[in-house]
């Protein structure tokens, strides 16, 4: 008796003769493939499996418009309420956003689990470098002008690039690092 669904003449003898012969290298190649197909099936990019912490920061100065931050030293999202910024380093770029979900302007909150930001109120998620994933939310987070200037990343925040109206500018408003 073969299992429900499996054609008889796969399942003939139950044993492998017409198998095909895996080497561990193979193996390997073909887990490595299936994890990343069950990452992308649940909707979390492989390169942000691993989460990225979240901490509160302060500015350490304000020039003209804009708060400056130390460069981050590794990946992470640092939160200034003060100034409703959000401040990320992710693969070596920095991003600076307005803290408001762009929908209804509540503050969003960073989901350190799942690497990526939540809005409490309608449940949209972006990416860590504010791409929208899904929800009621109908552009990316709105990003603010960043530059860097020596050991700083200086954001201005009456500069800010909305994503359904000027991609490009959206696009552009990035440090690599
Ligand atoms: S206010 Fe954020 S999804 Fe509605």
């Amino acid at each position: 008796m073969h299992p429900p669904g499996t054609p008889a003449s796969e399942a003939t003898t139950g044993d492998c003769a017409n198998c095909t012969l895996h080497d561990r290298r193979g193996f390997l190649r073909e887990a490595a493939a299936a994890t990343v197909a069950a990452l992308g099936a649940v909707g979390v990019h492989p390169t942000i499996a691993g989460a990225l912490p979240v901490r509160w920061v302060s500015a350490l100065a304000r020039v003209g418009a804009g708060p400056t931050y130390p460069v981050p030293a590794t990946d992470g999202v640092q939160i200034d309420r003060d100034n409703q910024v959000i401040l990320v380093r992710w693969q070596n770029t920095v991003y600076a956003f307005n803290l408001s979900c762009p929908h209804q302007n509540t503050a969003l909150r960073w989901d350190e689990a799942d690497a990526r930001f939540q809005c409490p109120k309608h449940h949209s998620k972006y990416q860590p470098d504010g791409t929208f994933i899904s929800g009621r939310a109908t552009r990316n987070m709105d990003r603010l002008s960043v530059r860097r200037d020596a050991d700083t990343i200086v954001v201005d925040v009456d500069a800010m690039y909305k994503s359904n109206e000027d991609q490009a500018a959206w696009a552009a408003a990035i440090v690599r690092l």
